[in-house]
């Protein structure tokens, strides 16, 4: 296995190994497991994708997502990010799948907002526009080892509430609907995860995030944006340009994406599995767990 870097301090693409052999053999999953704790992003090229191909690799890390209620798929492993409809046709604008591509258009990790949050999303290009359509990656590790000790120790242990609501109802109050809101109620967490096998922290922050405990409202936004602008300066990012047969996996307990836009009249097909976090993976529970 070969890791070649691809931006500074953080994410590498992996040559030599391919997502059907860590689907297979322990010995390949390990080294892309130490990959994927040390380095947030893994980018595989020249794959040979099919959904079973995606889902054999992603259950390799831990257990699978189901996708929510509400969109393409809900129920399977699958999360679709397609903005054409089932006759092939693009969709217009204010179509649920054009708001919802816009809503990933905002610096987020995935699934903060659920109350099992996510380990890593794995994300396959099946169809990708000839511009635009990229995905955007940064790290919140290094984003909170650049920050001084003085903010550092008084941001370690603040609460943060993730709603998912917060982020789609900054795009259309119409994209989430009464049943979905009733699924997704607000989770608290700590701001900072810490990865248990190297120790390194890092902010756990999102588009998703609406509040902190303790804190009045226009304080927490104003926090919460000013970390996020740090976070995201465009020098501190990874562009991803995809190419068909490109499989990225992000680890969401470290960093923060956002898809950018391409041509209207373009259609991208993306495929997402996602894999949850489980307390072996340091999750930051507010309240100790019971014993
Ligand atoms: C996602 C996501 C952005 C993109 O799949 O979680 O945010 O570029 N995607 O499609
Ligand atoms: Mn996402």
């Amino acid at each position: 296995m070969e890791l070649i870097p691809l931006a500074t301090g953080f994410g590498v693409e992996v040559r030599g190994v391919n997502l059907i052999d860590v689907a297979s053999s322990d010995a390949a999953y390990q080294a892309v497991r130490a990959a994927f704790e040390e380095h947030s992003v893994l980018l595989f090229r020249d794959q040979r994708i099919s959904d079973d191909v995606q889902v054999a690799y992603s259950r390799a890390f831990g257990p699978l997502e189901l996708s929510k209620v509400g969109s393409i798929g809900h129920g399977s492993f699958y999360g679709v990010l397609r903005n054409v409809d089932a006759d092939g046709r693009i969709v217009p604008d204010d179509h649920k799948e054009a708001l919802r591509a816009r809503a990933n258009q905002l610096w987020h990790t995935d699934s903060s907002f659920k109350r099992s949050p996510a380990l890593a999303s794995v994300l396959s290009a099946r169809t990708i526009p000839d511009r635009g359509g990229e995905t955007q990656f940064t790290s919140t590790r290094l984003a909170w080892e650049r920050l001084p000790p003085a903010t550092r120790a008084k941001l370690k242990d603040l609460v943060v509430w993730h709603s998912y609501a917060n982020s789609r109802d900054q795009i259309s109050p119409k994209l989430m609907s009464p049943a979905e809101r009733e699924a997704l109620p607000p989770v608290d967490w700590r701001m900072t995860w810490r990865n248990p096998v190297n120790g390194r922290t890092a902010l756990y922050i999102a588009s998703h995030a609406s509040a902190i405990d303790g804190m009045g409202d226009n304080e927490a936004k104003a926090l919460l944006g000013g970390l996020i602008e740090d976070a995201t300066r465009e020098e501190y990012t990874y562009l991803h340009v995809w190419r068909p047969g490109d499989v990225v996996m992000w680890d969401n307990r470290a960093t923060m994406h956002r898809g950018r836009p391409w041509p209207g009249d373009q259609v991208r097909h993306m495929v997402r599995t996602t894999i949850s976090a489980t307390d072996a993976d340091g999750v930051p529970h507010v309240l100790p767990m019971a014993a």
